[in-house]
């Protein structure tokens, strides 16, 4: 663990793990022949599937939200260079994506066979697989920052922490408040149960998604970190240390999912 030092932090001290979330969301969703999944045109998930169906030998589709522009952007033409298949959805049908029918017309042309990932990734084998990390961090801590998207991550650190600690998502989406039940929804799909461990922070998100500001765009050149998520996360932590919201001594360490390389913008 790498100590995160700032003068702002005060009492508490905090120390960053870095550890890409997304293929720990994937490792047990990957024992298919076919997988599909959703994703913008700037989706780390998408990429992330790309190059594990690359290295596994998996057949990948990407459905993309809106039209196909040409030349594809960076983010899909990796994507497409990895094998998989892009297809695209324009914006109206992209929110029925999760619904009965679009998923039977999914399986029509795609085979009855194909997996289908939801959005993000967060479904229950990617809670299981984020469940292996929290016993993966040696060292003190008492509580363990994430950043949340669809809530998969958080649901996941959260059921794998041993007793005593806690967990803080910081979701990077205005009016998340939605983002609670999700993760307990995740969490009784994957183990039949919720655990109270944890919460979420919804007063960091700088806007909303893919949104920024002057300081927060600052803040991220400085430590070089990741804008999207990571950024919103760490000084989501400094600011609650500041106003006093952690008890002098806590130990914090925040799971640095993405690099700042990482094109991250939908
Ligand atoms: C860098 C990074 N951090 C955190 C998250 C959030 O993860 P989740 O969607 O499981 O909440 C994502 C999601 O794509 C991500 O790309």
């Amino acid at each position: 663990m790498q100590e995160f030092v700032d003068p702002a932090l005060g009492p508490v001290r905090l120390f960053l793990v870095h550890d890409d979330n997304k293929p720990r969301k994937l490792k047990y969703n990957l024992g298919h022949r076919r997988v599909l999944t959703f994703g913008g045109a700037y989706s780390n998930h998408i990429r992330a599937l790309a190059e594990a169906g690359r290295e596994r030998g998996i057949e990948t589709i990407g459905v993309i939200r809106g039209e196909e522009h040409l030349p594809l952007n960076p983010s899909l033409a990796y994507a497409a260079a990895c094998g998989m298949t892009l297809t695209y959805l324009d914006r109206a049908a992209y929110r029925l994506k999760h619904t009965p029918e679009m998923r039977a017309r999914l399986r029509e042309r795609w085979g009855d066979d194909v997996a289908i990932l939801p959005e993000g990734g967060s479904n229950a084998a990617a809670v299981r697989g984020m469940a292996e990390l929290p016993g993966e961090i040696g060292g003190d801590y008492d509580v363990i920052c994430c950043p949340v998207g669809t809530g998969g991550t958080l649901a996941g650190i959260s059921a794998g922490l041993a007793e005593g600690r806690r967990a803080l998502g910081f979701a990077v989406l205005k009016g998340a408040g939605f983002l609670a039940d999700e993760v307990a929804r995740l969490q009784r799909e994957a183990y039949g149960r919720t655990w109270h461990n944890w919460s979420i922070d919804l007063e960091h998100h700088f806007g909303g998604y893919a949104r920024t500001t002057p300081e927060l765009r600052r803040f991220a050149a400085v430590h070089r970190v990741e804008e999207i998520y990571v950024a919103k996360m760490l000084a989501g932590i400094i600011d609650l240390a500041g106003r006093g919201e952690f008890a002098p001594g806590t130990r914090i360490v925040a799971v640095v999912t993405g690099q700042p390389s990482t094109p991250v913008a939908e």
